[in-house]
């Protein structure tokens, strides 16, 4: 369920029509509907409402700090994997003791700046960086609280790009060797072990990939508690995923269902790091058509926004929907809808059956809540565009649209350039 319809042939953003939000912002834009983000996050926690749990949103599906105060309003924490994250979820007011952080290429600066934060805990992905971690905690003579992000050898049967738990993955350390680590960990005086984590990929349709890695992590807490080492944590990741086109992913409920049928460890905090499943279908890319071309071979419908605002379709080959945001009478067309970067990668649907579409009209660019804004770049020197989130009937400019400004901050000219003549 989200709050994008169309009321009259004119999609609306809960009250508000699209229309006048983009001829005040501009085109393009992300816009998000704050009841769906809100409904979205808690309907994934409340299915876990009867265990102890902690809902930590995965920011690198959407990071807006306003997204990431909501959540955090909710009772959610976050899942971050960078310095850059952390410093986000401190801006957006998260406390920092329901942060965890992620991530196979932890810097040390970044470990420092977690540790100096007093995060939760590290979900450590290599020996090597588990002995760093100790070593950063002992010089600032702290204790670092961690979990170790096991790899549980589970094929997520997803797109490749977007599995982690599988053998052959860089994420994680093998959950066979991990008594080892553990066995390490526990000998180092400034590490204090807290947890298991793991997470086995994203997108994923089926519940059967995390009931079977639950019962492979489930097994190596005994194995540890038979060693003497106990956990207080057990944090099973994110990966939950929703429909773009046809995809019939399992509902939250059915999903913590199935989770808690299998979790008999009363004594266990369970930590979630959801990030798609609830802000995916709560934002889209407002664009603008630009031209219509038709060649011999093909119709492209060229618009404002590119594939440095959404790269999903691009990199991995992904299905967005598309909508006009004035209905009317259309033919039917079969086209791609196109950006304006000079790359045939950038499109953001492609041979696509849809309406048809005349210059100036404005398209919605459905399902784009996640993984849209966070991975959009400067490519083709292109500033990045305005977030909006709609509450009711009122509407609130939550990024302003990048400047040429914003372009070049940074950049300088040495002056052995600037004098030189020709
Ligand atoms: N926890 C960790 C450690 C992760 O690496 C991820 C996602 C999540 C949680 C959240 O997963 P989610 O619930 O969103 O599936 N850019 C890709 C998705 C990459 C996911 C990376 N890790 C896409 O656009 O499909």
């Amino acid at each position: 369920m989200h709050h994008f319809q169309y009321k009259n042939s004119e999609l609306f953003c809960e009250e508000v029509p699209v229309k006048q939000i983009a001829e005040n912002v501009g085109t393009p834009f992300y816009l998000y509907s704050h009841a769906t983000l809100r409904q979205h996050f808690r309907a994934f926690d409340d299915a876990f409402g009867d265990v102890n749990h902690l809902t930590c949103f995965s920011m690198k599906s959407n990071s807006n700090l306003s997204i990431l105060r909501l959540f955090y309003n909710e009772g959610g924490g976050v899942d971050i994997v960078s310095g850059g994250e952390l410093f986000r979820a401190l801006k957006a007011g998260v406390d920092p003791k329901r942060i965890v952080y992620s991530g196979v290429g932890k810097r040390a600066e970044d470990m420092e700046y977690a540790l100096q934060s007093n995060i939760l805990m590290f979900n450590a992905e290599s020996s090597q960086e588990i002995f760093l971690l100790n070593e950063i905690a002992r010089r600032l003579g702290k204790k670092a609280g961690l979990s170790i992000r096991v790899n549980p050898d589970i094929d997520p049967q997803t797109h490749p790009y977007i599995s982690t738990g599988l053998k052959e993955n860089k994420f994680g350390i093998d959950i066979n060797r991990a008594l080892e680590d553990y066995t390490a960990a526990a000998g180092l005086s400034n590490l204090t072990i807290l947890g298991v984590s793991c997470h086995i990929g994203s997108q994923l349709t089926k519940l059967s990939p995390f009931v079977d890695s639950l019962k492979k992590l489930k097994n190596l807490i005994r194995i540890l508690r038979e060693a003497g080492i106990h956990v207080q944590y057990l944090d099973l990741g994110g990966g939950l995923g929703i429909t773009y086109d046809k995809e019939e992913p399992p509902h939250p409920r059915e999903y913590a269902k199935a989770i808690k049928a299998e979790l008999d460890m009363k004594d266990l905090t369970v930590i979630l790091e959801p990030g798609r499943v609830i802000v995916g279908n709560a934002g889209i890319l407002i664009t603008k058509v630009l031209y219509a071309k038709v060649t011999e071979d093909k119709t492209f419908v060229i618009v404002d926004a590119a594939m440095n605002d959404l790269i999903r379709p691009s990199l991995y080959g992904s299905f967005h929907g598309i909508q006009p945001v004035e209905r009317r009478m259309r033919r039917k067309v079969k086209a791609d809808v196109v950006g304006p970067i000079c790359e045939s990668s950038d499109f953001l649907a492609k041979d696509r059956e849809m309406e048809r579409f005349d210059p100036g009209e404005l398209m919605a660019v459905m399902s784009a809540g996640a993984y849209g804004f966070s991975m959009s770049s400067n490519y083709n020197s292109r500033p990045r565009v305005a977030e909006v989130m709609v509450k009711g009937n009122e509407y609130y400019l939550i990024r302003a649209r990048e400047t040429v400004d914003d372009l070049v901050k940074g950049e300088e000219i040495p002056d052995f350039l600037v004098k030189t003549v020709l």
